[in-house]
C-alpha cells in the first residue's frame, strides 16, 4: 500500500493511541490468515446469514470487525457497524433499535464520510433512477408503478416505500423526518397521524395516493413493533433489496460489543429474545444478508449457564465443561436444549491471540510509516534487533493489551529516537 506523508502522518496520529485509522486497517493486520481466508469467501461468495467472532478481550474482535468493513467496502458492499448497548438505545431484543442502528451507521462503498439513511437514500434514488427511462422491466418502474407512485409491489414494507416516496420530493423538512422516523421508529409509535399528514397528505402536489387515512393506520403502515417486530426485519430486508437493485452486492452488518446481551440486558424475557433475534440472523430468511456478531469465546456457555439458572436456581456455580457436559446428558427435549442447539448451529471462528512474530512484523510495519511521515529512515538508527527487543518487552505485559501496548510502546520509541536525532 503507498502512503504519501500527510497520510502517514495521520496514520501515526492514531497509532499513537494503539490503533490504525479507518482505511489502514487491512495495512496493520497481521497473522489470522485463515480467518481473513474465510470471512473473504464469505464475502466473495456473498454467504447469507451469520458468523459468530470468538475472541478474548483485547485479542482483536473490533480490529477484525473492521477488517471486515474496509474489505466489504472494497468489494462493493454497504456496510453497518453497530456497537451494542442495552443501556443507549441499542438492545438486541429490540428490532425497532436494531434497525434504527443500522439506518443510522449504513455507509456506501465510495461515499467516504457519509454515513446514515440520508446517503443511502441518495445512493439508491440516483442508482435506480439511471435505468428510468428503460423498459417497463426496471426496478424503478416496479417501485413506482411507472412514476405513479400510489402502489408498489416491489418492496415488503410499506413503511419503507412511504420513505422513499417522500424522500423523492426532495423537501428538506420531509426528508429531516423521514430520517428522524426510520432512526428512532419507537418514538413515532403515538405519532402515526403526524407521519401520515407530513408524508402522504400533504404530499398531494408531488403524487397522489388513493388509499384514506384510515387504510395506512388500520395496517399498521407506520408501525415497526407490532407482530413480532415485523416491519423492522421487512425494512431491513427491503435495504438489502434496494441495494441490491442498485448494484451493490447488499448489505453486511456487523455487531461489536454483542456480550451485551448477557451483561447488560438484565431481564431474562428480554434475554431469550435477544438470542431468538441472533438466530434469525443466522438462518438468514428474514434478512438474506450478511451478519457478523463480536462475542468472548465464553458467550455460549455463559449465555446457557442464564438459561439453566432460569430454569433450575442455583446452577451458577456449575462451570462451563460442567455445563457442556451437563447437556449432552440431558439433551435437546427442554426449553434450554432447543438454544443450546440453536446457539451450535451458527457458524463460529475462534481466534487466538497474536503472537510475538506476529507482533514484530506489526512493528516493522509502523517502522515503515514512521519513516514515510517524517521523512526519515528509522531503520538506519535503529537495529531490527533492537527493535525486535522493545516489541518483547511490550508483549510481556498482560495478553488484553498486548497489541494495543505493543503499538503505542513502537510509535513511542520511534518518536523518541527521531527527536534525539534532531
Ligand atoms: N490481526 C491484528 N493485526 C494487527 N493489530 C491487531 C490485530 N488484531 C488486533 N490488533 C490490535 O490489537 C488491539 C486490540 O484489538 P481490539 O480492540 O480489536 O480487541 P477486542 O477483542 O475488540 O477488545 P475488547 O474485548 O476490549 O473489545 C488494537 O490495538 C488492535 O489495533
Ligand atoms: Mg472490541
Amino acid at each position: 500500500m503507498s502512503m504519501d506523508s500527510a497520510q502517514a502522518q495521520r496514520v501515526i496520529e492514531s497509532l499513537r493511541k494503539g490503533i490504525p485509522p479507518d482505511g489502514f486497517v487491512r495495512h496493520f493486520t497481521v497473522g489470522r490468515a485463515s480467518e481473513i481466508t474465510r470471512l473473504t469467501e464469505r464475502l466473495d461468495t456473498a454467504t447469507p446469514g451469520a458468523l459468530l467472532i470468538k475472541a478474548n478481550y483485547g485479542s482483536g474482535k473490533t480490529h477484525l470487525l473492521r477488517f471486515i468493513r474496509e474489505s466489504a467496502l472494497e468489494k462493493g458492499f454497504a456496510v453497518s457497524s453497530v456497537t451494542l448497548d442495552s443501556k443507549g438505545a441499542v438492545r438486541f431484543n429490540r428490532m425497532d433499535h436494531i434497525f434504527g442502528a443500522i439506518c443510522r451507521n449504513i455507509e456506501i462503498p465510495g461515499m467516504p464520510g457519509q454515513k446514515g439513511i440520508g446517503a443511502f437514500f441518495n445512493f439508491v434514488v440516483e442508482q435506480l433512477k439511471r435505468a428510468k427511462y428503460a423498459q417497463s422491466t426496471t426496478f424503478w418502474w416496479k417501485l413506482t408503478n411507472n412514476w405513479r407512485w400510489d402502489f408498489s409491489a416491489a418492496l415488503d414494507s410499506p413503511a419503507m416505500f412511504v420513505a422513499v416516496r417522500a424522500w423523492i420530493t426532495g423537501e428538506s423538512s420531509v426528508q429531516n423526518l423521514v430520517e428522524d422516523w426510520l432512526l428512532n421508529p419507537w418514538v413515532y409509535r403515538s405519532q402515526r397521524r403526524l407521519l401520515y399528514r407530513e408524508l402522504v397528505g400533504s404530499l398531494w402536489r408531488f403524487f397522489r395516493d388513493p388509499r384514506p387515512e384510515w387504510f395506512f393506520h388500520s395496517a399498521e403502515v407506520f408501525c415497526f413493533h407490532t407482530r413480532s417486530y415485523a416491519q423492522s426485519w421487512s425494512a431491513l430486508r427491503d435495504l438489502q433489496r434496494l441495494l441490491c437493485e442498485s448494484g451493490l452486492k447488499g448489505l453486511v452488518i456487523l455487531f461489536d460489543e454483542f456480550e451485551d446481551v448477557i451483561t447488560n440486558l438484565r431481564n431474562i424475557a428480554y434475554q431469550k429474545e435477544a438470542f431468538l433475534n441472533l438466530f434469525k440472523f443466522s438462518e438468514g430468511k428474514l434478512y438474506p444478508g450478511l451478519s457478523f456478531f463480536a462475542v468472548t469465546p465464553e458467550f455460549v456457555e455463559k449465555s446457557m449457564q442464564l438459561l439453566l439458572d432460569r430454569a433450575i436456581p442455583g446452577m451458577s456455580y456449575l462451570t462451563h465443561e460442567q455445563i457442556k457436559g451437563l447437556l449432552s446428558l440431558i439433551g435437546d427435549k427442554q426449553e434450554w436444549g432447543y438454544y443450546n442447539t440453536r446457539f451450535k448451529t451458527i457458524p463460529t471462528f475462534q481466534m487466538t491471540p497474536l503472537d510475538v512474530k506476529e507482533l514484530e512484523e506489526l512493528a516493522m510495519r509502523i517502522l515503515e510509516t514512521h519513516g514515510i511521515a517524517y521523512d526519515w529512515e528509522p531503520d538506519l538508527v535503529m537495529r531490527a534487533s533492537d527493535l525486535d527487543s522493545i516489541v518483547r518487552k511490550a508483549a510481556s505485559v498482560q495478553i488484553q493489551d498486548r497489541a494495543r501496548h505493543t503499538i503505542i510502546t513502537v510509535v513511542k520509541a520511534l518518536d523518541c529516537l527521531l527527536e534525539e536525532k534532531e
